[in-house]
This record gives structure tokens, sequence and C-alpha cells, in this order.
């Protein structure tokens, strides 16, 4: 095929973990401590081009109009070499990527931008991935990007290696009266990396074996409710498996938390509206911002409970979205 003489383009979905990824047997590779299972969302998503120039003495990355200093784009030039090496090509690449996300406050943009980072630099460098193959290469730049490949309900086998750690589909368009309130209280910069945080995590909680335990348990639960569509197993257990996740950052030393006080009042108007009859769970990822696991019947109801609070433009209703997308 050779290296494509125009850009091409890619556009994946960022996803939410029900069973969260939360920390690395091998930090090179990343090859996770548990098994994840996650809904991409339609709702948000990243568009990347890549065109690979034999003028370019570097990596150039455009990230939503701004152009990357040189030492902002290590993370990106070191995923390229990875595609580089397995087309045997050498020459750097023109990067553009619009993040239809809101960035790096636990909404994951990581995900859906490796996601489509992969999917955009393998085709442009002349390489045809299948899809499991592409979530491996989108594994090498960020854990949760392996799920993003998918569409739906979409899970991250564990593995041991490089061939054995990938995301695969386990219901991609679920016929399914389910949708997730997103609930966007901040968009500032995560203080903790998800990389860093789970690192101190694994290094220091006394609790960290305790939750590879449940975490096993919880990936079964979630997956024998998919299939049954066990709305309210799914939500309890996701809700359940966030907070054990989150108690992770509590008992590290030094302790840290992605919750802020707006956090902690979301999760006590959603446990209010479950009180009052509505089937409604929390999720939060690695930063303040809330999703909200509920009935696509129930989701304007409780979205406009929410907006009363927070605001119309920051709670937003998403459902599940399609897996990556690719423009040759
Ligand atoms: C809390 O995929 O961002 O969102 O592999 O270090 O890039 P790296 O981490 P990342 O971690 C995501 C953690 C999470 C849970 C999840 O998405 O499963």
């Amino acid at each position: 095929m050779g290296v494509a003489k125009k850009p091409v383009t890619a556009k994946a979905h960022t996803n939410i973990a029900l069973v969260k990824y939360w920390g690395k047997l091998d930090e090179t590779l990343i090859i996770p401590q548990n098994a994840s299972l996650s809904i991409t969302l339609d709702e948000f998503y990243s568009t990347t081009s890549v065109l690979f120039d034999d003028a370019l003495d570097a990596d150039q990355v455009t990230f939503d109009d701004q152009r990357l200093k040189a030492g902002q784009v290590t993370k990106i030039s070191h995923f390229m070499d990875h595609v580089r090496q397995m087309a045997g090509i050498k020459s750097y690449a023109q990067i553009v990527t619009q993040n239809h996300v809101p960035t790096a406050a636990g909404l994951a943009s990581s995900a859906s931008g490796f996601a489509a980072l992969a999917g955009a630099a393998s085709t442009a460098a002349g390489l045809q991935l299948d899809r499991r193959a592409l979530s491996r290469l989108a594994r090498l730049g960020s854990g949760s990007a392996t799920r993003s490949i998918f569409g739906g309900f979409a899970a991250w086998q564990q593995g041991h290696d490089d061939e054995t750690s990938y995301g695969y589909p386990i219901d991609e368009t679920p016929d399914w009266d389910i949708a997730i309130v997103a609930v966007i209280l901040t968009t500032k910069k995560k203080s903790i990396s998800s990389r860093e945080g789970m690192r101190l995590s694994v290094n220091t909680s006394p609790f960290y074996p305790a939750w590879v335990e449940t975490s096993r348990v919880d990936f079964e639960t979630v997956q024998k409710a998919i299939t049954e569509r066990d709305f309210e197993t799914l939500g309890h257990t996701a809700e359940q498996n966030a907070m054990r996740m989150h108690a992770l950052t509590l008992s590290a030393d030094p302790s840290f938390t992605y919750f802020n006080a707006d956090s902690l009042k979301t999760m006590q108007l959603v446990r209010e509206l479950r009180l009052q009859g509505l089937q409604c769970y929390f999720t939060m990822d690695a930063g303040p911002n809330v999703k909200v696991i509920c009935r696509n019947s129930d989701a304007d109801q409780i979205a406009k409970a929410l907006q009363a609070v927070f605001g119309t433009a920051n709670v937003r209703v998403t459902h599940p979205g399609p897996g990556i997308t690719i423009n040759k």
C-alpha cells in the first residue's frame, strides 16, 4: 500500500468505564492489572489527521488549533515511533487533532485521542491493521484507548503481553433503554494524571490487592448484566466499582482525590433521585466530572434536575456511540 500521499483522518469516540482500569502490571507496554469494560459515547469524540512528510525533521502536532511545542509532543512522538517501527518508515508526521471532549477533566480525551491517532497514523503509514491490532496499538498510547476502537459496550481483556492485551466488542449497537448524563463540573486540567494516580495507588494503597480481586468479580457481573439486560445490576455494580477505585486514591500515600465539592453534591443528588424511584447510578473517572447511568426514558428528567443546580450547558445527555471510522 505504501505511505499515504494525502492526510488520513480518523474519528474515535470517548468511553466511560463501568468496570475501571486502574493500575498497570507493565508500565511500558501498558498491560493492566485487571480487565475493564466501558460504554463508548456518541457525544464526545476526537478527530485526528496524519500525513507523513519526508521534509519534516520532527513530528508536528496541532491540538485544538494550537501548535504544540517540542516539549509537549513527547508522548505523541513516542507513540509515533511505534507506528514508524511497525511500518518500517523513518519520516515524521504532521498531526492535527480536534477534541470534541472537555479535555483532561475525567472525560477521557486520551482514550478517543489515542484511538483516533492509532487509526489515522497506522493507515497513513501504509499499515492495514484489523481492529484488534488497532486496539493493541492504541494501548501503547493510553490504556483506555483500547476500548474506544469499538462502539457500544466494549471490554479490554487484561492479557499478559503485547499480543494478548487488547480491546474487543461486547455489544456494539445495544438495543437498550440506556443513556449517560455527563455532568461537566470543570474543564480544568487534573492535578494528578491517571497515569500517576494509578501508579501511586498500586504502589502505596494497602487496599490494592482487594481492588484486583473485586474488579474481576465486577467484570463478570457487568458482562452478565449486559447479556441479561439487567439495568439495576449494571448500574449498581458500576457505581460500586467506581467508588472502590476512588477509595484507592484516598488510601494512597500521599492520599489524593479526584472529587471536588460539586462531585459530592452530584452523587448526593443522584442518590436522592434514586430514592424517588428513578433508576440512576453515578460513576467518575480521574477527574471531578460525574457521569450518571440511567434509562434513556428518564434521562431528560434527570438532566433537568442536575441542570437546575449546575446550569444547562454543563449537563449533557449522551448515548452509546459508534466505534472508530477512518477516511483515507
Ligand atoms: C479512570 O487510559 O488515561 O479512566 O493508560 O496511563 O494513559 P494510561 O491511563 P488512562 O486511564 C484511564 C483510567 C480511568 C478508568 C478507565 O477508563 O478504565
